[in-house]
């Protein structure tokens, strides 16, 4: 089965707050994604297994900065490169839009993102206190991590082309 990475349209929110569901509480609904999607800048990717919806992500660029907002991968497509083909795609077409650098914010315990964007030469550039609210836990920092420079997407390694 072949894994496609391709653009999508504000007219797919619902599916970007689907697929959000699977990872975050509280998701994000579809008109949140919406009025995301319909911004300036925005960049929307979601990546595709026979046309089925299996990881998304959305960014934006202002100026020459780009930022990814939010990013996930339906479990059962985890560690077969999926996530590294969406933020790669992403780099690209924010560079096409001006961007120089991208950054992103990433919680302290979310182990298996941050080891995603250190794979892909993501670095820590700074760090927000008790960012993230963990329910009847401690609150967790968020590392703001950035690339920069020319966002080389050499990083990580392709997604296995048959799975
Ligand atoms: C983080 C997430 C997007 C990674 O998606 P993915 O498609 O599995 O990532 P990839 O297959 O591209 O992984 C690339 C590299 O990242 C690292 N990585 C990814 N998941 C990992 C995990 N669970 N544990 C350790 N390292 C991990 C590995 O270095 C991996 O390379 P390898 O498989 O060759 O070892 C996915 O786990 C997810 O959707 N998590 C829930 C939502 C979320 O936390 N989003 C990020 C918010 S900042």
């Amino acid at each position: 089965m072949s894994i496609a990475i391709r653009p999508a349209g504000a007219n797919e929110a619902a599916v970007f707050a689907a697929l959000h569901g699977e990872h975050f509480t509280p998701a994000w609904d579809a008109q949140s994604f919406r009025e995301l999607m319909e911004q300036d800048g925005a960049l929307a990717l979601l990546a595709v297994a026979d046309d089925e919806p299996i990881g998304f992500i959305l960014g934006r660029v202002v100026v020459d900065e780009a930022e990814i907002l939010t990013i996930g991968v339906s479990q059962s497509w985890q560690r077969k490169g999926v996530a590294t083909l969406l933020v790669n795609q992403l780099a690209r077409y924010a560079i096409e839009k001006g961007a120089r650098r991208i950054f992103l914010e990433v919680a302290t315990d979310n182990e298996a993102a941050r080891r995603l964007y250190l794979s892909l030469d993501f670095h820590e550039v700074g760090r927000r206190p008790a960012y993230y609210e963990r329910p009847g836990e401690a609150r967790v920092d968020a590392i703001i991590m950035s690339k920069e420079g020319t966002l080389s997407t050499s990083g990580g390694r392709a997604a296995r082309g048959s799975v």
